[in-house]
């Protein structure tokens, strides 16, 4: 089959876009990203959600292509965030006698986005409505938070299709060669990762559809081996670790904090630690840091103390696993300080305010450079974190 058709009657029409710097305005896409949208041709015609403004010209293009001279009837829109549903109003102006299909929290975002009236054309979907468009039929499912509150997904019937808005998606173009799961992970924690409880519950109403095509609104349509991409889901909305591991995550001055942490790699892969990742929060990417941090089920976090607290890239990244919703891991700290260190305290009240989480009994705390004492401090931590 054509990597455009997902069935003989769904068409892809999405864009690639290779020119943002920073998705949403912070994450970095070194591959780009895919805007997906789609066409199911029946005796109606409906199209399935627009694409990001910069990429409006190529979509025009796709869609005029595929409908090849025929009227759309309908525009599905499961998201109004603006890379999804940035050109509903160029789709409006275009095909006048189509209508828009929503649920009340679509139409009630939709005058903040733009100024058009659709109260003559809009078609208001609840949970379970379903839209008939000849062979396929379309059910709608209610998926809040999943990953605004409008967002709802749709499932086809005839070709067994659930169009899954953001749910599935990842960073990358659709044609850049790489893992799905390290940049659909990047995606899934740094965008959906606080919502978890709305993941699970959407798991569970997919997990009644007979699924054998899944069309995310980012990245590459799903059609085989479901099971895997499920699981990761299932996985990472639980909060679960996906994979055993310590992410030591620090941050440093004048390299001494550094220091402690690749110390402590050395010891935890001396003792036989099967993955150590490590994060150094001024230079590398956040987005991954907070993506290894849910990964693994142990994290390191080691900070210098800065202005009587914590040292700033480290409270930004302890910052974002909290609204991240962290928890349900084990961690350890590591401060430094030449005076009065306060480092390990004020990393402390971040961790208590989260669900679930272990810290280690070994604080390892470095005075300015590691001394005997705190290299002390590094082997017992390495004991306490260890695989075994
Ligand atoms: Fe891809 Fe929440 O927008």
């Amino acid at each position: 089959m054509n990597k455009t058709y997902i069935s003989e009657s769904i068409k892809y029409i999405g864009v690639d876009d290779r020119e943002t710097d920073l998705f949403e305005g912070q994450y970095i896409i070194p591959n780009g990203v895919s805007y997906n949208s789609y066409v199911i041709f029946d005796e109606k015609i409906a199209v399935v959600d627009t694409v990001d403004k910069i990429a409006a010209d190529k979509w025009v293009e796709n869609l005029e292509k595929a409908l090849n001279g025929k009227a759309p009837d309908y525009l599905v829109i499961s998201h109004m965030e603006p890379d999804h549903a940035s050109n509903v109003k160029l789709f409006a102006e275009k095909y006048p006698h189509a209508k828009l299909v929503g649920n009340a929290k679509t139409f009630a975002y939709m005058p903040q986005f733009f100024n058009l009236n659709v109260d003559d054309r809009k078609v208001v979907v609840k949970e379970g409505d379903t839209l008939e468009l000849g062979q396929h039929t379309l059910t709608f499912i209610m998926a809040p938070m999943v990953h605004w509150p409008e967002v709802m997904v749709a499932y086809d019937s005839k070709d067994k299709v659930l169009f899954s808005a953001d749910g599935f998606g990842k960073f990358g173009a659709l044609d850049a060669d790489e893992d799905w799961a390290c940049e659909a992970r990047r995606y899934y924690f740094n965008i959906v990762g606080k919502y978890g409880a709305q993941v699970q519950a959407l798991l569970k109403k997919a997990a009644k559809l007979d699924i054998q095509t899944i069309c995310p609104l980012h990245g590459p349509i799903l059609n085989e081996n479901l099971g895997y991409y499920i699981d990761k889901y299932d996985i990472w909305s639980s909060y679960r670790p996906e994979d055993k591991g310590i992410m030591i995550a620090y941050g440093s001055m004048h390299g001494n904090t550094k220091q402690a942490a690749l110390e402590l790699k050395t010891l935890l892969e001396e003792k036989g630690a099967q993955k150590v990742a490590v994060a150094d929060l001024t230079r590398d990417d956040m987005a991954e840091a907070i993506e290894d941090a849910f990964r693994y089920d142990r994290l390191v976090v080691a900070c210098p103390t800065y202005d009587g607290t914590l040292f700033p890239a480290v409270e930004d990244f302890l910052y974002h696993l909290k609204i991240k919703n962290y928890q349900s891991r084990k961690v350890a700290l590591i401060e430094n300080g030449t005076w009065a260190p306060m480092a390990g305290k004020k990393m402390k009240e971040y961790f208590e305010g989260m669900k679930n989480i272990t810290l280690c009994d070994t604080v390892v705390t470095v005075k300015s450079t590691l001394n005997e004492t705190s290299a002390e401090q590094l082997k017992a931590l390495a004991d306490e974190l260890s695989d075994n």
